[in-house]
């Protein structure tokens, strides 16, 4: 990717690799760590972000689709990769030949894979998703009796791993639930899967792994902690209520760009698109070349700040496709191509992603995979 001299985000090595340990710590060394880099590393940079925790005790890696898979294998990254996201039949013997390793739940899925083993002479491993209440990926029941025995019965398709995934573990305090699909993946473990020896079970996502050390099992999938965001408010308030020390994670990754142009701006002058701001006092103001394309959702339109200087400069009327105009009369000597921080820290202040979030009525895990994939991830 061209080094980009305008917008562009910094991937802070050592924050990365701190959170890594401390997930490490909490889960011990005996069991394996999948770094989740799906979407963009969350935004993070999917590559970047790969060879980075690499360097740390991570064992596999967890992508969404097939493309992300075949980049990291393009990219001679050769540890265990999930595909965590559904594969269509027709890329099957892709996955095979890039020695990916599939989440299963349908039939027509594993018939294929028999069929492209064969044809390879090759054995195939896969981890079924168990349905556990989630209701979006998996199988439970009858459906997971056929699946199974058409996997055992095959000379191909390798059972590896089995997992599920928790519907209601971040943003909440009342854990009942995710205990309830704790025993059901344990209860259908019990019923379909007591012969099946040296299975890698998986389970916990990051609030997972900082709450409840009865989800480990032989593997965790872990995604924002590692970049060093908390799940929810509720998670932290979650691990205090146990007792528990809470670990430091460090935010990874900080998004910058360049005043684009400084303009005078006469008191009672409107300001962007709508005419939603109206100077209250004769301004300075600086536009800044990013918008909603580059992910610098709208939702921040005449609410956010970013950073100058190290001092907050608000946002002043509607956010644009690719343009952001900032209120910098209070602070002093601000030039063209200074630099700005949209997320992060700069001097004393940081914006936060949890921030952000706040303001456009989200969830941090969105502000940050939302940083346009096309900018420049720049390791620090
Ligand atoms: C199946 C699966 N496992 C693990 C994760 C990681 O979750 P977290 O980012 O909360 O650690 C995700 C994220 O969405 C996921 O979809």
């Amino acid at each position: 990717m061209r080094k980009s001299h305008l917008i562009w985000v910094e991937i802070s090595e050592e924050n990365l690799l701190h959170n890594i340990s401390v997930i490490r710590d909490l889960i011990g060394n005996k069991r394996k760590l999948m770094a989740v880099v799906k979407s963009n590393a969350y935004g993070h940079g999917m590559l970047e972000t790969a060879k980075i925790v690499l360097k740390g005790p991570v064992d596999w890696l967890g992508v969404n689709s097939i493309e992300e898979g075949i980049a990291l294998r393009n990219n001679n990254i050769d540890v265990p990769v999930l595909v965590l996201g559904y594969v269509p039949v027709v890329s099957l013997e892709d996955v095979v030949q890039k020695n990916l390793r599939l989440t299963v739940y349908n039939m027509e899925t594993v018939k294929t894979l028999d069929k492209i083993g064969n044809k390879l002479k090759k054995e195939i491993p896969v981890h079924i998703k168990i349905e556990t209440g989630t209701n979006r990926q998996g199988i439970n029941g009858k459906g997971l009796s056929t699946l199974l025995e058409f996997i055992k019965g095959s000379s191909f398709v390798k059972l590896e791993g089995i997992s599920t995934h928790f519907a209601n573990i971040e943003d909440t305090t009342d854990h009942s639930y995710a205990q309830f699909q704790l025993d059901e993946f344990k209860r259908i473990e019990a019923e379909f899967f007591k012969n099946e020896k040296s299975l890698i079970r998986h389970t916990a996502c990051t609030a997972a792994v900082l709450l409840f050390p009865e989800t480990y099992f032989e593997m965790v999938r872990t995604g924002i902690g590692m970049y060093g965001l908390w799940p929810s408010k509720q998670t932290k308030v979650s691990c205090s209520m146990k007792g528990k020390k809470i670990p430091e994670l460090k935010p990874v990754l900080t998004w910058k760009t360049k005043i684009a142009q400084l303009k005078d701006v006469p008191d009672g002058s409107f300001i962007s698109y709508g005419c939603t701001f109206r100077t209250t006092r004769d301004s300075k103001i600086a536009v800044l070349p990013v918008g909603y394309y580059e992910g610098y959702s709208r939702a921040f339109s005449n609410v956010s700040y970013v950073l100058v200087k190290g001092k907050r400069a608000p946002i002043r009327g509607r956010v644009c496709m690719n343009i952001t105009l900032v209120d910098v009369t209070d602070i002093e000597d601000v030039k063209l191509e200074d630099e700005v921080v949209l997320l992060g820290k700069q001097g004393e202040e940081e914006v936060t992603a949890d921030f952000l979030a706040e303001l456009a009525g989200t969830i941090n895990y969105e502000i940050v995979s939302h940083i346009n994939p096309v900018l420049e991830r720049r390791v620090v």
